[in-house]
């Protein structure tokens, strides 16, 4: 799950699918940016993951790199912009076919983003929440199958 700065909507993202998944499967977020490496998730998406059940206060935040291209199967990005700079990143064919736009899980196609709520209120926040849950429960219905 890779957004910009990995303190609020990708932790929200990590948090929602690995509390659906029925066995242990990795599930990480990063940011494309870097400039909150080590810091914790943004207090408004702590809130707003608290609210559902969801502690997600052990995660902190790193850089997403190209190693993460082996680590992992799938790359979902939550905006067009995070999708650009991963795909600029990848090496080759294979890296590149890894990365998906994560509400194409619920819009087929439509190439929609999760919009940044960095700047916002606890409105957009909560926006992001449902989105996420929406498209980790068809995520994880597919993992779990
Ligand atoms: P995120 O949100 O990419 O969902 O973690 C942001 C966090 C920080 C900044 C921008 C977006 N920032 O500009 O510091």
């Amino acid at each position: 799950m890779v957004c910009l700065g990995n303190i609020c909507r990708s932790p929200l993202a990590e948090g929602i699918l690995k509390s659906k998944l029925d066995a242990e499967h990795l599930v990480d977020s990063a940011g494309t940016s870097g400039h909150h490496g080590g810091e914790l998730p943004d207090k408004r998406s702590i809130e707003v993951a608290r609210l559902h059940g969801l502690d997600i206060r052990d995660q902190r935040s790193r850089k997403f790199t190209v190693k993460d291209f082996d680590a992992f199967d799938v790359i979902y990005a939550m905006d067009r912009s995070n999708y650009d700079d991963i795909l600029y990143l990848s090496r080759n064919d294979d890296d590149k076919s890894k990365v998906k736009m994560i509400l194409n899980v619920s819009f087929p196609n439509e190439n929609l983003n999760v919009p940044d709520p960095y700047y916002g209120g606890d409105k957009g926040f909560v926006n992001v929440y449902n989105m996420l849950e929406e498209a980790c429960e068809i995520i994880a219905s597919k993992i779990n199958n």
